[in-house]
């Protein structure tokens, strides 16, 4: 069973993922050497971001100081939580590096898709997004934060933004279409080429003009970041920059397999109550322990399956010796589930008790990033 099944595709994600056979399947790049900036940030120096494509080129724009774009976008539905605070901490990253910041509100891909309510998308986006956004750091200095529904108060940068989500059909055949994604449906479609008119906009002379743009995504976003940058290479109109794009794990959810907005046993939010959390963790979160205290000393526990560990390693322990150490203990035997448990519970706590307060002060700020 734990076997080789699984798939990833922007509308579906399951089973057991191999990356090694995604990065072959995609064609990715796996990361390899990094300069000191990149080593510093953990999910870099942990292969937590584990793929590429042409990943050199910002590396190049951040060494000559260039001006560079970071592009994502946030599907506003169900709570924030961790899952997606990891696309933040990426973020944020890029933020401190110089890099100019856009974010899409998918609010047209959710009309289309799932949830055909624009306002109820609206709330969630700034209350269970941009607020925790803010919360955790992002500045509104060089970000646009945008609505797919509403891309600008400027009508040049909005009639350039659709017009482009417009136009790049011609540069694009139906067989490739199905090539990429498979059975399509009208509404997925329009919103893969919305999203590549999110992805390349920036370049337009209407926004920062040519410039190297790069999109952090999980696997799953891969073929739109394909359509676009087959687009980018056609299209007659303009000379835009080849995109570059990074790809993370996935944080798994408590239980092990998918974290899911729809499972609220799969993650935590981080609005989520602090007895709430620590019971989530002690009653859901899979354990690479063995069955009885006795035999787990003596043969010890596996952290590669280890959900708490895995959320140490890829989220809330930035320190590699403490991780380190933790590893080998629960390895040997000598850190218990319930010991392992509890370093997991004391540092999502304190985060998000500081979270929390943090929410607050941020609530004011909101007004800092809509009005554009
Ligand atoms: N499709 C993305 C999702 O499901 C959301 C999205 C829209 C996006 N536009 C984007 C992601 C541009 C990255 C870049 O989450």
């Amino acid at each position: 069973m734990q076997k080789k099944e699984f798939s990833v595709t922007p509308w579906e994600v399951k089973g057991n993922i191999d990356y090694e056979r995604l990065i072959k399947e995609f064609g990715l790049s796996p990361i390899s050497s990094l300069p000191r900036q990149f080593q510093e940030n953990f999910l870099f120096r942990r292969g937590i971001i584990y793929g590429h494509r042409d990943f050199d080129k910002v590396i190049e724009a951040v060494k000559n100081k260039k001006k560079f774009v970071m592009m994502t976008g946030l599907m506003p539905s169900g709570k924030f939580h961790f899952g997606h605070a990891l696309v933040l901490k990426q973020i944020l990253f890029y933020q401190s590096l110089g890099a100019k910041i856009y974010i899409a509100v998918a609010d047209l891909e959710a009309y289309n898709t799932r949830n055909p309510n624009l306002s109820e998308l609206r709330k969630t986006a700034i209350e269970e997004y941009l607020i925790n956004y803010i919360a955790l750091g992002l500045n509104p200095k060089n970000c646009d934060f945008y609505f797919q529904s509403q891309r600008s108060k400027d009508s040049e940068k909005s009639n350039a933004y659709y017009g482009l989500a417009n136009r790049v059909s011609r540069y694009i055949t139906f067989n490739e279409i199905k090539a990429i994604y498979g059975d399509i449906t009208p509404g997925k479609l329009s919103s893969a080429l919305l999203q590549v008119s999110d992805m390349i906009h920036s370049q337009l002379p209407e926004f920062e003009g040519p410039s190297q743009v790069v999109v952090p995504v999980g696997s799953d976003q891969d073929p739109h970041i394909k359509l676009a940058r087959d687009i980018i290479q056609r299209i007659k109109d303009y000379k835009f920059i080849q995109l570059s794009s990074t790809y993370n794990l996935f944080l798994p959810g408590l239980k092990g397999g998918k974290m899911s907005s729809s499972d609220a046993t799969s993650y935590i939010a981080l609005t989520d109550n602090l007895d709430d959390t620590s019971n989530k963790i002690k009653k859901y979160a899979f354990s690479g322990g063995q069955n009885t205290i006795e035999e787990h000393r003596k043969k010890g526990g596996n952290p590669d399956t280890d959900i708490s560990y895995q959320w140490l390693r890829m989220f809330f322990e930035e320190d590699d010796k403490k991780l380190e150490k933790i590893y080998h203990d629960y390895k040997s035997g000598k850190l218990l589930t319930s010991e392992l448990k509890q370093i997991l519970i004391d540092k999502l706590n304190k985060f998000l008790k500081q979270h929390q307060e943090k929410r607050k002060k941020a609530e004011k700020l909101v007004d800092k990033f809509l009005l554009i």
